[in-house]
């Protein structure tokens, strides 16, 4: 059973943003810099979904390995993502966007989590696009946390162990309530997933497109989108 997408737009879209620190590197600015257009580019590429056919887009904003830069990047990056929630909170209601969050709340401080409950709750209502943004987010740890929650339940004789199957876990992944992504976009040269939705995007269409980050223009995701309509997707199977 052949599956062809010729002519379809992707409806999940899931993009890991790459390149920020070489732009503003490049200006002869601190990586910060770069983040902060990073986000305006955010933004822009939200605002074209809807046009676009784009029903679900997921960002990797921050990784479980992004702890190992540095303090003022570290801290510099979770401020910038606070006065971002804060600022976009307004319009992304408006604009009936659903905004979830992804990926270990626990290490993230205080008031960041509260303003991500808060976006949440005020978006829950909203389906016009469904944005969800990976914040302290890994693939293998949010496998394990899923693991984690899986066990206690077989532990405490609410699920049989012989049941369990990819659907059983999949139920207790961060992204439960999300179709798996159609496309993957990473920006910036690099060919690699590092770690992004390892379990879902196991049927997904990758591209790796040259482009930094903050320079990702709207025009340029409608052709990556356009793109996507060109290729097969057959699941395993024979093209028939
Ligand atoms: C990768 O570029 C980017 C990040 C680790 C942060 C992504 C954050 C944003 C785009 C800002 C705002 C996001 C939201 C959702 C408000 P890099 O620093 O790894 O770049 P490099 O590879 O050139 O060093």
């Amino acid at each position: 059973m052949g599956k062809t997408s010729e002519g379809r737009r992707p409806e999940h879209v899931a993009i890991i943003m790459d390149g920020n620190g070489r732009w503003a590197q490049a200006r002869g600015k601190p990586r910060l810099f770069g983040h902060h257009a990073g986000a305006r580019r955010v933004r822009e590429i939200v605002e074209s979904c809807p046009d676009l056919g784009v029903k679900y887009l997921t960002m990797f904003a921050f990784s479980t390995e992004n702890w190992k830069r540095t303090q003022v990047e570290v801290s510099g990056l979770m401020k910038l993502f606070k006065r971002y929630l804060m600022s976009e909170t307004k319009e992304l209601v408006e604009a009936g966007v659903r905004v979830r969050f992804i990926g270990d709340r626990i290490r993230l401080d205080e008031r960041l989590v509260a303003l991500m409950d808060e976006l949440e709750l005020l978006t829950s209502g909203n389906d016009a696009l469904h944005l969800t943004i990976a914040l302290n987010y890994g693939g293998r740890d949010e496998v394990a946390r899923a693991t984690k929650r899986l066990a206690r339940e077989v532990a405490a004789g609410r699920i049989d162990p012989e049941s369990v199957d990819a659907e059983t876990l999949a139920g207790f992944l961060d992204t439960c309530v999300l179709p798996d992504p159609d496309l993957v976009i990473r920006t910036s040269g690099e060919a690699r997933i590092s770690n992004f939705l390892l379990w879902q995007s196991a049927y997904s269409e990758y591209e790796f497109i040259d482009t930094l980050w903050p320079d990702f223009t709207r025009d340029e995701f409608a052709r990556v989108l356009a793109n996507f309509g060109a290729r097969e997707r057959r699941y395993g199977a024979v093209p028939g």
